[in-house]
């Protein structure tokens, strides 16, 4: 199945792919999320565990998943229906394809509440208002935004439609150049902040938090979140760089680029960490602070840097940047498959899809105020949804991605796709066993009986 059928266009180099897979990627999951999850699971030890997931899970899964976009070349849910058919194998495969596309509702519907929490930051710090201000004032300004829904509804409002206006205008026009941009200054953001978090005299407790290994600390629920921040960081297990590996021209190397993607990804997930922790200890707060840590840390830095309100502002601007090309690519899978099968456009299927997140997202809005008392299993809303998707629904995608990719697809298949050389046999090991024995033996060790 060699033939070009693009459905919905193609990119138009290389470098776009690497662009908007990294896009994909890089987002509030390394911004955000990374450094409050690795403060509230004891720092080292979750880190290794993670970085250890990324490498001999996450890689070759991500080769995975962009091989079986490019070779079906439709909505994940689509994709897998066509390849099991190729490979003569059950038509249910497609099933694979709905978790993804339902996983990504469900995280789009938070993702763009907290990527409300950073548009409002960017008035809050770029206006001024947090200059000097001391570590009580930045957790009292962020308590306040998470105590009123309304804000926060509104700003959530604001992401998504945002978000789908840039995804009803297609993959070349939207989602290209809208990451273009924001990539490299987010990098920058990232060295003047981690240079700040040397000179703030927490530097050296903040890296041996971050860095030395303190296993006793690691329960099998720590495990099982960091392979699932794993999975969160990179995209993967949701069909959405399935999505993107379908507009991928042939003869791009599949695995040189989830290289170059994961290594990024991995390094600004570390670099914002190392800019966090150290503002933490300077400022004897606690890491294990929750989903406030960012917000209620890195103002203070901003407040006591030369120029730090104009810092602050293009800081969270970025973070927003960031967050919008992942939310693009949660959502890119529904948009596919609304626009092939049930022949919505483009648009439409981009505004329905948005509708449905935008509901689901007011849940948590409500979670961290009014309706925090709602819980199940112990969680809020919030909490229960993140927990379903990032440690169950993404994980158990994965396996299903690594089982089809090495074991479903023929061998001819799959080889002729990577054009990998040598180190394909090392791709098919990963695929065929770690990757699945490895999230199946965290899954037991989650539950208590390893
Ligand atoms: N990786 C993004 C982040 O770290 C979020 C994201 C985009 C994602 N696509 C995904 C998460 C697919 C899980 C699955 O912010």
């Amino acid at each position: 199945m060699t033939e070009q059928r693009f459905l919905h266009g193609q990119w138009s180099s290389r470098m776009a792919f690497i662009l908007a897979a990294s896009g994909s990627a890089i987002g509030l999951g390394n911004i955000w999320k990374f450094p409050y999850l690795a403060g509230d699971n004891g720092g080292g030890a979750f880190v290794i565990v993670y970085l250890l997931c990324v490498v001999a899970i996450g890689i070759p899964i991500m080769i995975a998943e962009t091989m079986l976009g490019r070779r079906g070349r439709q909505s994940p849910i689509n994709t897998m229906l066509s390849l099991a058919e190729e490979a003569k194998a059950s038509p249910h495969w497609h099933y694979a394809g709905w978790l993804g596309v339902t996983a990504g509702f469900l995280i789009l519907s938070y993702y763009s509440v907290i990527a409300g929490w950073s548009m409002a930051y960017i008035l809050k710090v770029g206006g001024g208002f947090m200059e000097h201000a001391s570590a009580a004032t930045a957790q009292s300004v962020f308590l306040e935004l998470k105590a009123s829904p309304d804000i926060q509804a509104i700003w959530h409002t604001a992401f998504m439609v945002a978000t789908m206006l840039i995804v009803s205008r297609g993959i070349n026009e939207g989602l290209e150049r809208a990451t273009r941009v924001m990539m490299p200054g987010l990098l920058i953001m990232l060295v003047v902040l981690d240079i700040y978090a040397m000179t703030t005299g927490g530097f050296g407790q903040g890296m041996a938090f971050l860095f030395e290994p303190d296993f006793s600390k690691l329960s099998g629920a720590s495990v099982l979140t960091a392979m699932g921040q794993a999975f969160f960081s990179l995209g993967l297990g949701m069909g959405s760089i399935m999505v993107y590996g379908s507009y991928l021209p042939d003869h791009v190397s599949i695995a040189k680029s989830s290289l170059v993607v994961a290594a990024a990804d991995t390094l600004v997930a570390l670099m914002a960490g190392a800019a966090i922790f150290p503002i933490v200890f300077a400022n004897q707060l606690e890491p294990g602070m929750g989903p406030g840590l960012i917000f209620e840390t890195l103002p203070i830095a901003f407040g006591k840097m030369p120029g730090g309100s104009l810092f602050g502002l293009v800081f969270f601007l970025l973070v927003f940047f960031a967050a919008i090309t992942s939310a693009i690519a949660l959502i890119e899978p529904a948009v596919a498959y609304l626009s092939e099968n049930r022949g919505l456009s483009r648009a439409a299927a981009a505004w329905w899809s948005g509708l449905v997140c935008w509901a689901l997202g007011l849940g948590t809005v409500f979670s961290f105020n009014a309706g925090s008392g709602a819980t199940w299993f112990g969680k809020n809303f919030f909490e229960l949804v993140d927990f379903l998707t990032a440690d169950i629904m993404l994980p158990v995608g994965g396996i299903l991605v690594a089982v089809f990719a090495g074991w479903i697809v023929k061998r001819e298949a799959s080889e002729a796709e990577l054009e990998m050389g040598g180190a394909y046999g090392l791709w098919r090991a990963l695929a065929r066993y770690v990757a699945p024995f490895g999230v199946g033996l965290v899954f037991l060790r989650a539950i208590g009986i390893l």
